[in-house]
């Protein structure tokens, strides 16, 4: 694994300078204590996090002083990339954060205090989008090729660790939580359903004007030109900016411009051994 990552007991992170990237922190938040209305939306890297995230902040965007509004972040940070010298359990209600972390590291109170919206998408357009994010991030090796991207998805060696993992962790203990599973391919057919299912899930009672327009904030048209959907504050020394890190193409089913045959039956074959016993329906196009 790159030496610009962290591998520890199966999640795989960046080691940004600003976050208190080690095991002991890893390993505390086990013992972080949830509240009941806490929000985790907890993802495998690329599957439609910033986008959840961004939903999601505009459903509590009443909550938020003016200053957190301009700063997704200070909203909705990613609980394993704790800005050194912050303590979120001091974080004023309602407590939104974002983790790629694995099932088994999470909260244990998670179980019984808080919410939880698992996002899935299928790996081939994973794979294709973390290609891309590589070459943007500063902290992260570029992929050099799509054989290097399979390779490492394969053996849980990139952000987030092992997909296969990942999924599965969360999929099985999907009864052990207060959950909502969502497909990024669910958010594209259908966004203003699957707002409102949110709305519903984490109790917040929009009017439906004011449901279009978090529709009308979220597509992928307006976000690509919203600084705050497209982290414009986050540090030039963790991201390319101009290139625009987040908001890339948008679309289902872009692995068939890049992935060759024999690389797409290669994770259909992975996908057929290692998910066999997953109790949900994993089929995509
Ligand atoms: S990260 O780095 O793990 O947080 O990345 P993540 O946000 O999970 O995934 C990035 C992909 O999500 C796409 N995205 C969107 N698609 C459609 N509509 C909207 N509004 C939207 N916002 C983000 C983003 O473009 C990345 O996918 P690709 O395929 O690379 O375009």
């Amino acid at each position: 694994i790159s030496d610009k990552l962290l591998k520890y007991k199966g999640t795989v992170l960046t080691l940004e300078p600003s976050y208190d990237i080690t095991p002991e922190y890893i390993d505390s938040i086990q013992d972080f204590e949830t509240r009941d209305d806490d929000v985790f939306v907890v993802t495998f890297p690329k599957s439609g996090t910033v986008w959840t995230q961004r939903i999601i902040t505009l459903i509590y965007e009443e909550d938020f002083p003016e200053k957190a509004k301009q700063i997704t972040f200070e909203q909705m940070p990613w609980i394993e990339y704790r800005e050194k010298g912050k303590d979120y359990s001091t974080r004023p209600s309602p407590r939104l954060f974002c983790s790629h972390l694995l099932e088994p590291l999470m909260p244990k109170t998670l179980k019984r205090k808080g919410k939880v919206i698992y996002v899935m998408r299928n790996p081939k357009d994973v794979m294709v989008s973390y290609f891309h994010f590589s070459q943007k991030m500063k902290d992260l090796d570029s992929a050099k090729s799509y054989d290097e991207v399979l390779e490492n998805f394969l053996t849980g060696c990139m952000v987030g660790g092992s997909w296969f993992d990942h999924v599965k962790g969360w999929v099985t203990s999907k009864d052990k939580y207060n959950i909502l599973i969502l497909t990024y391919e669910e958010m594209i057919k259908d966004l203003r359903s699957v707002i409102v299912k949110i709305c519903k899930f984490v109790g917040k009672n929009l009017s439906d004007a004011a449901i279009d327009k978090v529709v009308e904030r979220a597509t992928f048209k307006q976000m690509k030109v919203d600084p705050v959907a497209n982290y414009e504050s986050l540090p030039v020394d963790i991201i390319d900016q101009p290139k625009g890190a987040f908001m890339r193409k948008g679309t289902v089913g872009d692995w068939r411009n890049s992935l060759t045959v024999a690389q797409s039956e290669c994770v259909d074959r992975a996908l057929e051994e290692r998910m066999k016993d997953v109790p949900l329906n994993l089929v995509w196009d």
